[in-house]
Parts: structure tokens; sequence; C-alpha cells
């Protein structure tokens, strides 16, 4: 049997903590959740780490509690502007031409790529394969193949070494040791997007509290990362100005009654609700749609610009997966699909051992963290960059105690 493996998806709305575990037959099963409620992060920037602490302590205790387990360290999801991603290119002689192009050589072009890719105080978390060509010629895999010069160009996921510092205290304090990073985009594409879909080229949208995170796939391979900086959050905050009512109850209208693309039969139907003042008031629903559809149209404006500037618009032939919180939004892959004029479609992570409670799009990252934690044939690097996987393992295994 598997160690158990910990993961900590930090988002600007909730803390999420999940247990898991590989089964033999290689699916993942959750052992136990925890959540809590966080106010400490703004976009996906810490703004007050003894609330993310707190926040951290709570999910963990939970998960502890459900799981059975004493959990001492966890992977953690990263994302936001702290995240990018860098193109490089490398080229190496092979010796001998006699001799085929082996593991060695391979390791050696992206070894050589590697080291020109990063900023200085960024760490590789995630490496992807764009191409690689022998004597000029590109090829699909250059083992075994006779040349004189193999290149390689890599796209490269990387975190700021300061994002990553900071989550490593919050955890700390929180007592949980950070084993490693995941690109929480990447994680989530991972559990989401089949390899048809990444095949033929797709993007995935992630809707959460304080931001919007996009990758887009094409050639098997990530292409563009980038963040659109407007999340739910926003959507909230608009209609508690608009409809002078509290932050909690603006909340609840949207996510009990709110939507765009309002239907006919249902754009006159009345709902109520409590402003500031203790006053019970009534909108149509056509109306607090349209409040929420300005907003969400705002930030699809940004995704279609990404997309654009990407340049990687054209290879997206099956269209976007949105998830992530914001996605259980009525009607939002109709809206989508008009907005960007492709195909939508939700994504709902399903691949998974699990209560029904977690298989919503608001646990698409937490359940891509862990089943990319979970998956042994995964290259994870630390902040600290380079450690092999099976120094990872050994080190993971020794994160958990069992109670
Ligand atoms: N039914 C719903 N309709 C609309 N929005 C919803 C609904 N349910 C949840 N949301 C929104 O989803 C957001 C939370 O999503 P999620 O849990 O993915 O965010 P997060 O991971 O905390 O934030 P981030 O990823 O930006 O750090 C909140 O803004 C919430 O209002
Ligand atoms: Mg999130």
């Amino acid at each position: 049997m598997s160690s158990p493996v910990v993961i900590l998806d930090i988002g600007a709305s909730r803390v999420r903590c999940l247990v898991g575990q590989a089964e033999s037959s290689g699916d993942c099963k959750v052992l136990g959740i925890g959540t809590s409620p966080c106010r400490g992060i703004r976009r996906s920037a810490v703004i007050d780490m003894p609330l993310v602490v707190e926040s951290m302590r709570t999910a963990v205790a939970e998960a502890e509690r459900a799981a059975g387990l004493r959990i001492t360290g966890a992977y953690a999801g990263i994302a936001g502007r702290d995240v990018q991603a860098h193109a490089s290119r490398s080229a190496v002689a092979i010796a001998g031409p006699s001799d085929p192009i082996d593991d060695e050589d391979v390791e050696r072009a992206l070894a050589a790529a590697e080291a020109t890719a990063p900023p200085s105080e960024a760490a590789i978390l995630h490496r992807f394969v764009q191409s690689y060509a022998v004597d000029g010629e590109p090829v699909q895999n250059p083992l075994w193949l006779h040349g004189h010069k193999l290149e390689v160009e890599t796209l490269s996921a990387t975190a700021s070494d300061q994002a990553c510092t900071t989550l490593q205290r919050a955890a700390e304090e929180a007592g949980v040791a950070i084993a490693g990073f995941l690109v929480e985009s990447v994680a989530t594409a991972a559990s989401l997007l089949s390899t048809d879909e990444r095949d033929m080229g797709v993007g995935l949208l992630d809707l959460g509290a304080g931001t919007c995170d996009m990758a887009l796939y094409a050639g098997g391979s990530l292409r563009h990362l980038a963040e659109v900086p407007l999340g739910g959050q926003d959507i909230t905050r608009d209609l508690s100005m608009v409809l002078n009512t509290s932050p909690r109850e603006a909340e609840e209208l949207k996510c009990n009654f709110g939507g765009v693309c309002t239907d006919a039969e249902e754009a006159g139907e009345p709902l109520t609700f409590q402003t500031t003042a203790g006053r019970s008031h009534t909108i149509k629903r056509e109306d607090l749609d349209g409040i929420i559809e300005a907003r969400q149209q705002e930030m699809l404006e940004f995704v279609a610009q990404e997309i654009e500037s990407s340049g990687c618009g054209h290879l997206l032939t099956t269209g976007m997966v949105f998830t992530g919180g914001g996605a259980l939004l009525r009607n939002l892959d109709r809206f989508g699909e008009e907005a960007l004029r492709m195909p939508v479609r939700i994504g709902v992570p399903t691949e998974i051992i699990a209560p029904e409670s977690v298989q919503t799009p608001e646990y698409a990252t937490s359940i891509g963290l862990l089943r990319f934690a979970c998956d042994t044939g995964v290259d994870l690097r630390s902040s600290g960059g380079g450690r092999s996987r099976s120094r990872f393992v050994d080190r993971v295994a020794r994160l958990f105690s069992f109670l």
C-alpha cells in the first residue's frame, strides 16, 4: 500500500486540505477532507499571514480527523502572477554519429534548455517538451535516431521563490512542511482534460474567487499560462454595492439564484433579499443576472485577449473547459461560448474515488493537486529545484505518521 499524500489548495475563498492515497489499481482515493474560509489572500497574494495560517490550521486539523492521520507535510498548489511559463531551446552535439541518440543525450539537451529557461529567483516546477529536432528535422521522439545535433524546445512552468517562501512560512507556522509546489492549473488540467483534448488543443479556465487561471494545451503539451485578475469575489462585490446588501447576502443571492443568459420564462421571477438597512427588497431575476453578466463579460473579454496574445487561439480545436467555483454560475457554458466563440464545457473532477460532495468544479484544483501528487510517474520538483522523484517519495513517506 502506498503512503498517504496530502495537498493544500490555498484559495482566495477557502483553504482546502485533502488526504489521499494511490490504490493498487492506479486510482486515487480521498481519505479525508478539511476546508476553512480564508480571508488572508487577495487575488493570489497573501495579504494577512496570520489569517492564512489560521485557515490552514483549521483545514489541516479537519482533514486529520477525517483521515485518522497526523499531517506533518503536504504538497501545495501555487498560482497567479508568481507563476509563469518560460520558453527555451537548446542544441547539443551527439558524440559518435554511429551511436544512436540515447536517454543521456536527451537528458543533456533538456538540462541545457532548463539552464537557460527560468529567470533568477524562480523555481521550475514542471517542464513540457514542445518539440525535438535531429539535424534540423522535427521528430516526435529522438531516441535511437542517428544524427550530429539534437535540438529541443521546452516550456517551463516556474514559480517565484518569494511566493514559494511566503506559502512555505505560512504552512510551517501551521505545523505543515511543504514537500513540493505544484502549479495549480497544470495539476487541474491533468485531472480534467482528456488526452485527446490536450492533443487536439484545449484551454482550461479555473474561475476562482480571486482570479481566473488559464492554461492552454495543444499537441499534448502545455503552450501558455495566464492569470486574469478578476474572480467570483468581484461579482459578489458588484452585487453588494449595486443592491446595497451585505457581502454575505450578495454571495447567497449569486450562488442560489444568479446566472447569465437568463431564460425568458424565468426572467420576471421576483427574488427577495435584505438590504444593509434591514429592509426587504425584491429584484427580478433578469436584473440580478444583468449585474452579474456585466462583470462576467469583462472577465471573458480579458480571457479572449489573453488567448489572442498567446498566439495559440487557432490551436484550441476542442474549445475551453471552465472549472472552479465560478463555473457553477447558471448557463455559464452558453455565455462562454458566445463570448469566446468556441465550444465550452464545464469540467467536473470525476476520475477519483471520493465522496460525491467533492465531485464539483469547486474541488477541481484540490482533486487535480491530489491526483498529481498521487501519480507516481510524475516528475515533481520542490521549490529548492532539481530533486529527483525517488528522493521526494522517500521524503514524503516520512512526512506522515498514523495516529
Ligand atoms: N453556484 C455558484 N454560482 C456562482 N458562483 C459560485 C457558485 N458557487 C461558488 N461560486 C463562486 O466560486 C468562488 C469560489 O471558487 P473556488 O473555490 O474555485 O475559489 P478559490 O480556489 O478559493 O479562489 P482562487 O482560485 O481564486 O484562489 C467564489 O467566488 C464563489 O462565489
Ligand atoms: Mg482555486
